[in-house]
């Protein structure tokens, strides 16, 4: 199978990476950085892994950067991984719009935009694709500060229902995989004591585990989730 995912250089992403090739498949991986964390993962599945370095808060060059000069229409998409992205935190009386629309070129117009030619991929191959988004706990349950960043989760948590509704009928699904808090560099800014109270609104009273977060966008991608399509999936340790 071949699967496009963004935000590959670490975190999430990069875990994605690592089940899906783990599966055998070939991952074409997004990011703007070529870190030694993915040139590991590179020389362990040579031939198998491939790294475009973009930008994609350039969301008006995403057919070029990415389909043009990249996954081109050769190349059959079974897949998207929508992972990258970034936050913006602040209260929301200090809301500044250049920061707040530099946030939604990342999260959700590129998102948007690369499903658009995904999906014209999946329909020229007549393969029956699966598109997962990467949405945030926080956007189910608010956090104070995240007000600007979980509007941008709940957007794509909308646009991926629609697009499930929408072409569902030719058999390509769009799900969303909504995970809790979990330690990477997205969240290392974080103190104990911040990072404690976050985890006490947990059934599990601990970090989400990336592994088990990567190891639900690969069951979704497979066949094996054949039925599953519009949902929200929460890896999120039973946050309350
Ligand atoms: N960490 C958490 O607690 C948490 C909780 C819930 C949901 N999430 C979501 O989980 C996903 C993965 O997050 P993470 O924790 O793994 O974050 P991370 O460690 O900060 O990784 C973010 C990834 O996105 C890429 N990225 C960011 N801006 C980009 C840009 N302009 N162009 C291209 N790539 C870009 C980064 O690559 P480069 O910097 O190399 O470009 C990196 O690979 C995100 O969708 C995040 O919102 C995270």
């Amino acid at each position: 199978m071949n699967y496009l995912v963004t935000g590959c250089s670490r975190g999430v992403g990069l875990e994605i990476c690592r089940v899906l090739l783990s599966e055998g498949n070939m991952v074409y991986g997004v990011a703007r950085s070529y870190t030694d964390e993915f040139k590991k993962l590179e020389s362990e599945y040579s031939g198998y892994l491939y790294f475009k370095s973009i930008d994609l808060s350039d969301c008006e060059n995403i057919h070029k950067n990415v389909f043009k000069e990249y996954v081109t229409n050769k190349i059959q998409l079974d897949g998207y991984v929508n992972n990258a992205a970034m936050a913006y935190d602040d209260i929301v009386t200090n809301l500044n719009i250049d920061k707040l629309k530099a946030m939604y070129n990342v999260n959700v117009f590129t998102p948007m935009m690369i499903t658009k030619y995904v999906l014209r991929n999946m329909l020229l191959s007549k393969k029956k694709g699966s598109i997962i988004h990467i949405s945030s706990i926080s956007a189910h349950t608010g956090y104070k500060g995240l007000a600007m960043y979980a509007s941008s989760k709940g957007a794509l948590e909308a646009f991926s229902k629609d697009t499930a509704r929408e072409w569902g009928q030719l058999g390509i699904r769009s799900n969303v995989v909504v995970p809790g808090f979990m330690e990477t560099a997205m969240s290392a800014s974080l103190t104990e004591d911040q990072k404690d109270r976050i985890y006490k609104r947990t059934s599990l009273k601990t970090a989400t585990c990336v592994k088990s977060v990567a190891e639900t966008v690969a069951f979704l991608l497979s066949d094996k989730a054949c039925s599953i399509t519009g949902q929200n999936v929460h890896v999120d340790n039973g946050t309350i």
